[in-house]
C-alpha cells in the first residue's frame, strides 16, 4: 500500500503540484485497498463468480424478496436487478456518465472535468472533498453568513479552521470576502474556499460583473497561495432572473491559474428534486482517463469504502431512469417556474416592510431569502424565531445575532405575503417592548 500511496501521489504531483500541496495528511494516506470490491470488480462477468458477499442466484442476478421487489416495478429489470444489489464504490458507471453529460450541458471542450463520483448526498461529497483536503489547522474561507454545516463537515470533522468575511456588504454583495478571510494567512499556506451560488442562506446569484470580479479575486489569492475552491453547486440551474448567469462558476474557474484548482459538488438532491435518493457527485478538473483522475479516485473510493461502503443503488437506479427519461427537463423545468412565482410573491411581499426594522438582502434564485434586523431595533434573530413560532403559528430560521432565512421552496406562493406579515407583526411586538 505504501508503494501505492506514493505513486498516486506523484500522479497528482505531476498533474497539479498545487493539489499535492492541497492534500491534508489523511488525503495523503488514502488509497484504495485491492481488497474485497477490487478483487470482485475484477472478477465481474466471470462464469463461477465467488468473490463478493451478496446473495445472488448463483448468475449475478439478485434473489429479491417479492415484497421488496414491488416496490421497485416501475423500473424495467435489469435496472430493477441492480437496485438490489451493491453499487460499484465510485457509482454506475451510466449514471455517472450520464450526469457528466448533463454538467456540460453549453460547456466547451477546452474545459475538462472528470467522470463524476458518486456519493451519498451532496453533504457526503463534502465531507469526502474535507478529508482530502481540510485537515488541523487548515484555513477554509467561506463568506458569512454560511451554510452551517461546513462547520460540521470541515472544522469539526478534520480540525480545519473556518476564516470568514461579511458576504454583504452595504446591502451589495462582497466579491473579495474570500480573499480578505485569508488576508492574515502566510503566503504560501495551502487554503480552501467555499463558493456556494445560488447560496444558502443567501438565496443569490453573482450579476455577470460580479461574476468576474470574484474570479479576478480568487485568482489573485492563487497567486499567493494553492487554492482549492469547493464549488458547492447544490442549487444550481433554480436562477430566476434573465439578466444572472445560471452556469455555475466552477466551469469559469477550470484552468484559471496553476496554483486555482476547483472541484465541483453537485447532485440530485435539488437539482432534480430528489431529496431522499441521497445522490451527490464529486467531479475535478481533469481528464477523464487522466492519471490524475485515476489517483484521485483512488482516494475518494478509499474513503467512501471506508465510511459508507458504496453509494446507495436504488436510489442511482431511480435516478438514472430520470436521467434517461425526455421528459425529465421539462419536468425541472416545471419547478424551476414555480419557485420563480414563489420568489417574486415574496419579493413584492418584502417590497414594502418597514426597513427601519428588517432590511432583504439581495437574493435572485435557490431556495431562500435573507433579512437582516436592524441593530437598533433591539431584537435579535433568534427571540423573533421564538416569538413566532409562540405567538404566530410561524417557523423560520435564525442566524445570529440578527440574520433570519425565510425558505421560498417550501411555502405556497399564496402564502408568502401572510408569512411576511406575521413576520413583520412579531417584530414589531419585539421592537415595542
Ligand atoms: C449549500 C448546501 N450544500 C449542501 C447541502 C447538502 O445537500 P444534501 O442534502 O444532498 O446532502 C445543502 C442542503 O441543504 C445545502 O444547502
Amino acid at each position: 500500500v505504501t508503494e501505492l500511496v506514493d505513486r498516486l501521489e506523484a500522479q497528482i504531483l505531476e498533474a497539479s503540484p498545487a493539489l499535492a500541496r492541497l492534500l491534508s495528511p489523511l488525503g495523503r494516506r488514502a488509497a484504495f485497498p485491492p481488497d474485497i470490491p477490487f478483487q470482485a470488480a475484477q472478477a465481474q462477468g466471470t462464469t463461477f463468480n465467488g468473490t463478493i458477499g451478496q446473495i445472488t442466484d448463483g448468475a449475478g442476478r439478485p434473489v429479491p424478496l417479492p415484497s421488496l421487489a414491488r416496490g421497485l416495478e416501475g423500473l424495467e429489470v435489469s435496472l430493477r436487478d441492480r437496485a438490489l444489489l451493491y453499487s460499484p464504490v465510485p457509482g454506475f458507471p451510466e449514471l455517472r456518465a450520464s450526469w457528466r453529460r448533463r454538467q456540460r450541458r453549453g460547456v466547451s471542450d477546452d474545459r475538462p472535468s472528470t467522470t463524476p463520483l458518486v456519493t451519498v448526498g451532496l453533504t457526503h461529497g463534502l465531507a469526502l472533498v474535507a478529508d482530502l483536503f481540510g485537515g488541523e489547522d487548515r484555513p477554509i474561507a467561506v463568506p458569512s453568513p454560511f451554510w452551517g454545516n461546513y462547520r460540521q463537515t470541515f472544522e469539526l470533522r478534520t480540525g480545519a479552521r473556518i476564516v470568514s468575511a461579511p458576504a454583504y456588504v452595504d446591502g451589495r454583495y462582497n466579491c473579495d470576502a474570500m480573499a480578505q478571510a485569508l488576508a492574515d494567512e502566510p503566503p504560501g499556506r495551502p487554503a480552501v474556499a467555499i463558493l456556494n451560488l445560488p447560496s444558502n442562506p443567501g438565496g443569490y446569484s453573482l450579476t455577470r460583473d460580479e461574476r468576474g470580479r470574484v474570479i479576478d479575486s480568487l485568482v489573485a489569492v492563487a497567486d499567493q497561495r494553492p487554492l482549492l475552491v469547493v464549488c458547492d453547486d447544490a442549487y444550481a440551474g433554480l436562477v430566476y432572473e434573465e439578466a444572472i448567469p445560471s452556469a455555475p462558476v466552477f466551469w469559469d474557474l477550470v484552468g484559471r491559474h496553476p496554483n486555482l484548482v476547483p472541484v465541483k459538488i453537485d447532485g440530485a438532491t435539488k437539482e432534480v428534486s430528489f431529496f431522499g435518493g441521497r445522490v451527490g457527485f464529486v467531479t475535478f478538473p481533469f481528464e477523464p482517463g487522466s492519471e490524475v483522475e485515476a489517483a484521485l479516485e483512488s482516494k475518494l473510493k478509499c474513503l467512501v469504502r471506508a465510511g459508507v461502503g458504496s453509494p446507495v443503488a436504488a436510489s442511482q437506479a431511480l435516478l438514472l431512469a430520470a436521467l434517461e427519461n425526455e421528459d425529465l427537463d421539462s419536468e425541472v423545468e416545471a419547478i424551476r417556474l414555480e419557485l420563480g412565482r414563489r420568489y417574486r410573491a415574496l419579493r413584492d411581499a418584502l417590497a414594502g416592510i418597514d426597513r427601519e426594522l428588517v432590511s432583504p438582502l439581495p437574493f435572485n434564485s435557490g431556495c431562500f431569502a435573507l433579512l437582516e434586523l436592524a441593530a437598533r431595533a433591539g431584537v435579535t434573530s433568534e427571540a423573533l424565531r421564538r416569538h413566532l413560532l409562540d405567538h404566530h403559528d410561524t417557523g423560520v430560521v435564525a442566524i445570529a445575532p440578527r440574520f433570519v432565512r425565510v425558505a421560498l421552496c417550501s411555502v405556497a406562493e399564496r402564502s408568502l405575503p401572510e408569512l411576511v406579515e406575521r413576520l413583520m407583526t412579531g417584530v414589531s411586538e419585539l421592537a415595542a417592548r
